[in-house]
């Protein structure tokens, strides 16, 4: 099987890995990559924001799956003009997208499908904005409606602040504030079957302690072990398999991740947020540790055929820690020099924002590197992904100190 993959990140690098390993995956191709998937797949230039070169390259080279890595080629339809060209796809249509595109969307199909959530309420005017606020009092919770590149939430006790990030946006969507653990827990889905991965927590904060600016996540691990045992079938039965009937039965079947952000509230799981693709940097963690073929897997949700399928893991913890940039996430200094990256038994470093010179490997956006530690507990993958990045010299860079700190 022939396979493009669409995509720059660190979660790119960990889907080529687990799809290079399958070995039904006779060609890898990524589009555009970067230097560390270069290693291992064959890359091409391309503008992800132009659905019609992603056609045209999946064309020249012919292949049998084409799987998209971001979200911005889904909210386009990047998947849609690839389904009509005849290709099957990883990865929902611009309809079943908007479960990620749009938060008022997401919440409506919540509300159909009976799945829980913050209530909420969609508003366009100051005096909604206002009354909105009022209604469910500090903390605020303000989210902008459409796409904002991890950007668009808000969450604060200042009245002012919120109000203003409100007027700021087209579109606001203010919600009642869930106190409870977060957890993130992805579907794979064929448009009519789900199959649940395993649960990962993702660290969304720039700092130590969860301070500093929200970011788009600045590390993660696996499993849980302090999660309820039965958070994964839960997650089944109240989320994921109601979302996947309902789009369904509009008419939008949502093929490909279907991730679900939520939180363990007192009264019971409340989703916080759908994504319409793998979670990065939970991807990183998850994929050392599933067993499953992964090319094989995508190719069955893409062609309608998970009937019967279990996915399978390791029986390993992971722990990622991403390497940021000097002033990330609001302005990433880059072109900075990385040392050469060090060889550590159960470590895998995943390249995400660098870029290759004549000479050295560079730092080329925000989140430069994910290191991947992987052992027979949490705290042994931990030791092996510090172990590895605190070898990796970038002038100004910075790593949160406390991923999985107190997990076991
Ligand atoms: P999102 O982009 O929707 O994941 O939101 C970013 C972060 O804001 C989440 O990871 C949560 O930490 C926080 N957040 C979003 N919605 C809520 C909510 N209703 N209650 C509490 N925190 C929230
Ligand atoms: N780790 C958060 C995200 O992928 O959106």
């Amino acid at each position: 099987m022939k396979i493009l993959l669409v995509g720059s990140g660190g979660r790119e690098h960990a889907l080529a890995l687990g799809l290079k390993a399958d070995k039904s995956c006779t060609e890898l191709h990524v589009a555009p990559g970067n230097p560390g998937i270069a290693a291992i797949a064959d890359i091409h230039p391309l503008v992800i924001t132009d659905n019609d070169a992603i056609c045209a390259l999946a064309q020249q080279l012919s292949v049998d799956l084409v799987v998209i890595g971001p979200e911005v080629p889904l909210v386009n339809g990047a998947a849609d003009v690839l389904r009509a060209a005849g290709f099957a796809v990883f990865g929902p249509s611009k309809a079943a997208a908007q479960l990620e595109g749009s938060k008022d969307f997401a919440k409506k199909v919540m509300r159909d499908a009976g799945v829980a959530t913050a209530r909420s309420f969609t508003c366009t005017q100051q005096s909604e904005i206002e009354k909105a606020l009022d209604t469910f009092g500090a903390p605020y919770v303000v989210k902008d409606d459409g796409l904002a590149a991890g950007k668009g939430v808000v969450v604060t006790n200042d009245r002012q602040a919120a109000l203003d990030h409100a007027l700021s946006c087209t579109r606001v969507v203010i919600e009642e504030y869930l106190s409870g653990p977060e957890i993130s827990l992805f579907g794979i889905s064929d448009g009519r079957n789900v199959l649940p991965m395993q649960p990962a927590k993702d660290f969304k904060r720039a700092f130590d302690g969860d301070e500093g600016p929200n970011t788009g996540g600045m590390g993660a691990y696996s499993p849980l072990p302090w999660a309820p045992d039965d958070i994964v079938e839960e997650t089944y039965t109240e989320v994921l398999a109601p979302i996947i009937a309902e789009m369904a039965a509009r008419g939008t079947p949502f093929v490909g991740l279907l991730y679900a952000g939520l939180a363990l509230t007192d009264h019971g799981i409340r989703v916080i947020e759908f994504n319409a693709r793998f979670g990065d940097p939970e991807t990183q963690v998850l994929i050392p540790r599933l067993v499953t073929p992964l090319a094989t897997l995508l190719y069955k949700a893409a062609t309608d055929s998970l009937d019967d399928e279990v996915l399978q893991w390791r029986d390993e913890s992971a722990v990622t820690v991403v390497l940021a940039a000097q002033g990330y996430p609001e302005s990433p200094k880059i072109g900075g020099a990385i040392s050469a990256l060090p060889t550590i038994d159960k470590a895998q470093i995943f390249h995400a924002g660098t870029s290759q010179s004549a000479d050295a490997l560079l730092s080329a956006g925000g989140r430069v590197l994910t290191v991947t530690g992987t052992g027979s507990d949490l705290t042994e993958a931990r030791d092996r992904a510090y172990r590895a990045i605190s070898q990796i010299q970038l002038e100004g860079s910075f790593y949160r100190t406390d991923i999985a700190l107190n997990a076991s």
